[in-house]
């Protein structure tokens, strides 16, 4: 499979793929299409490696003469697809974007490519690949001592945005089943690393530190995620879609179990390591406890034995080397934070999000 279609593109993982692609792979052309939402940026696809075998397309995967016309003009034969409404605050706020990109979206292209790639004589083409990039939250929440979601556990799906994803991830699997569509998904748990937008936690409470401000903390911080540097999320799929079966699901995680407490101690505390002098040494007294999320998951774990025992893939990054790669890029990018930050109104969320939610 040489010609790549990317959707969202222009979003954290879709950008590190992008580069991991064009590093990696020579032999792969790579066509993005990303609507450029607040979320996406081409500040994010900035100095490309072998930028000759790249192409940005700006459009909405809910536009089928937009995908027919890729499709066909690139001769694609495979598509991973990260185009998605990603942030569950937002979705709780405004669940209408979520389920028109992540449902409507997702249907729109599997209907484009079951097109596409079907023969009138031979049918439904062997050598293509739609892989579908989804999250562990299709899961739900787990209690302290549950065992972590495996590819059998059931789908249950607590926020909005958790549940356009599951609904996402069952059509994908229903154009296998029902057209037989080559598909693969990955379901994948908190990814940080460069180019984050600043909503998420990780870069949230980098740049606030970094500014002398609150680090909003939501309910009593006991929350567990399971975090994964992005590269090694990059060649998850990669694996997956290389050396996995089509029809296949596989779990995707760091195997680490901070709660949100000990992830922003860890911040605080590299910060205070890197720049002594700041005025905000110790970071840690910025903590704020905030009203918290509405129907919060309490705790993510993935099983990845199914991806390390048939894929050998696994980790390679550690949660405490990763968090530091990770505060020294923003550190060191100061004004991708400035154009990110203006372009897309983010002080607009602060104020949506978090004025009002007093603290507890
Ligand atoms: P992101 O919000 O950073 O990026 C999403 C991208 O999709 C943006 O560039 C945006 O412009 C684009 N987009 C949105 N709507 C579009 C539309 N209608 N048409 C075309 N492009 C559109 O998201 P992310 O964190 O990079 O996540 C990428 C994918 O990975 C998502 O599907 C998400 O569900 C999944 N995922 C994310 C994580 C995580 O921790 N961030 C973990 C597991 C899975
Ligand atoms: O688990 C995978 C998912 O991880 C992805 O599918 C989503 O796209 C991605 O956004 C992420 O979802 P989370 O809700 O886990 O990520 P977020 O960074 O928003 O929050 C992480 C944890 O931190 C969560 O328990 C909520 C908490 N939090 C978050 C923010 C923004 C706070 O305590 N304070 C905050 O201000």
């Amino acid at each position: 499979m040489k010609n790549i279609l990317v959707t969202g593109g222009a979003g954290f993982i879709g950008s590190n793929f992008i580069r991991y692609i064009l590093e990696t792979q020579p032999e792969t052309n790579v066509t993005n299409l990303d609507l450029l939402t607040y979320a996406g940026s081409l500040e994010n696809l900035k100095d490309l490696p072998d930028p000759e075998r790249y192409k940005f397309i700006q459009g909405d995967i809910c536009d089928r003469k937009v995908v027919d016309t890729i499709l066909k003009d690139n001769d694609i034969d495979l598509i991973i697809h990260f185009a998605a409404e990603s942030h569950v605050d937002r979705s709780i706020l405004e669940p209408g974007a979520f389920i028109r990109t992540n449902i409507q979206g997702t249907f729109n292209l599997l209907e484009a490519v079951k097109k596409y790639w079907t023969d009138d004589a031979a049918g439904m083409r062997k050598d293509v690949r739609f892989h579908h990039v989804s999250t562990d939250e299709v899961y739900g929440t787990l209690g302290t001592d549950d065992p972590p979601f495996s590819e059998e556990t059931q789908i249950s799906p607590n926020s909005p945005y958790a549940a356009s994803k599951a609904a996402s991830d069952h059509l994908v699997q229903a154009y296998f089943h029902t057209y037989g569509l080559p598909i693969t998904i990955s379901n994948c748990s908190n990814n940080y690393g460069p180019n984050q937008f600043p909503e998420k936690l990780i870069p949230l409470m980098i740049l606030n530190a970094l500014n002398g401000k609150p680090l909003p903390i939501y309910g009593d911080g006991g929350q567990i995620r399971d975090w994964l540097f992005v590269e090694d999320h990059c060649r998850a799929i990669w694996t997956v879609i290389t050396d996995g079966q089509a029809g296949e699901v596989f779990n995707v995680g760091g195997e680490n179990q901070p709660t949100n407490l000990e992830i922003v101690d860890l911040i605080c505390g590299t910060l205070d390591q890197l720049l002594p002098d700041s005025p905000n040494v110790p970071h840690s007294r910025l903590i704020a406890h905030v009203k918290d999320r509405p129907g919060h998951d309490r705790r993510y774990a993935m099983n990845i034995n199914k991806i390390k025992e048939t894929l050998s893939w696994q980790p390679r990054i550690s949660l405490h080397e990763g968090l530091k790669k990770t505060i020294i890029w923003y550190l060191n990018n100061l004004d991708w934070i400035d154009e990110i930050t203006q372009e897309s109104d983010y002080s607009g969320w602060e104020k949506t999000n978090y004025q009002g939610r007093d603290n507890q």
